[in-house]
């Protein structure tokens, strides 16, 4: 099922809409972005190439390009829909922005990055994948990171504690049934509401891009534990809130 993007599209509305969503589920996003945008900052003297695994419409993309005036930034994702929005953003910074619609679990997307790449971030992407596809890719990352480059991930985590678990749970439907009735949509009014504006069954053109991961996410020992067994080192989870975290490593000078 192919879509033919309105010319018109508003994408500034849509582009709103996406993070007016995202920031009903994720507390502190924003703040999240700044902060993974300060630990490359911190970690990395030359940033060349930064790499977003997931990148959606471009939010955190468009981050990294307010910081690093310099930088390429490349980003993935496999649903044209949100691609589209990210390219129209993204449009202003010309040649610093590359997009590629790709799956991340054939390792054909590999071929989409030149390397080796200064960074590698995501956020709120890599819960999609399931154990076996995010261990394979955090190799792929290890392989075309520079040696001493950054892995950078926001995301949901679970705790290995299930009355931990059950806490956060309980923690963040409570904190969903409390958010005030704003303007904002949710998850599926956004692509429901969407998928009118472009025209198509976003049900069954949402059904092509499965996902096998949970949204509950991994415990942070076993991101730990692939991370180094690939090759990365001061692997750390530098900001957690509940079930959400951010965690990376840099990439081994071997
Ligand atoms: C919740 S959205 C987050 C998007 C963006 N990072 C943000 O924070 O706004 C998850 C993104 O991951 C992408 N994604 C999930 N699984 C993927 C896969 N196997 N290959 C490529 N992209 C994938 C989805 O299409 C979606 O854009």
């Amino acid at each position: 099922m192919n879509i033919k993007f309105p010319d018109d599209i508003h994408w500034r509305y849509w582009v709103e809409c996406w993070d007016s969503m995202q920031e009903r589920y994720i507390a502190c996003r924003k703040e999240r972005f700044e902060l993974i945008v300060r630990l490359i900052a911190d970690t990395q003297n030359t940033i060349t190439r930064v790499l977003d695994i997931g990148c959606g419409t471009g939010s955190l993309m468009l981050s990294v390009l307010q910081k690093f005036l310099q930088t390429e930034v490349y980003g993935i994702d496999f649903d044209p829909t949100l691609l589209v929005l990210a390219e129209k953003r993204l449009a202003k910074f010309g040649r610093q922005v590359h997009f590629t619609q790709t799956d991340l679990r054939a390792e054909s997307w590999l071929q989409s990055v030149p390397v080796p790449i200064d960074a590698a971030i995501s956020a709120t992407a890599l819960h999609w994948l399931n154990a076996e596809h995010l261990s394979q890719l955090y190799c792929q990352l290890a392989g075309i990171l520079r040696p001493g480059g950054i892995f950078l991930n926001a995301d949901h985590l679970c705790s290995s504690s299930p009355a931990i678990q059950t806490g956060w749970e309980k923690h963040r439907e409570q904190m969903l049934r409390e958010q005030k009735d704003g303007d904002a949509y949710d998850w599926d009014g956004f692509w429901q509401a969407y998928g009118r504006a472009l025209n198509v069954d976003i049900n069954q053109f949402r059904s092509k891009f499965t996902w096998e991961g949970s949204e509950e996410g991994l415990p942070i020992e076993w991101h730990f534990e692939k991370l180094r067994a690939c090759g990365f080192e001061a692997v750390d989870c530098f900001w957690r809130c509940d079930c959400d975290a951010i965690y990376g490593a840099i990439r081994g000078q071997n």
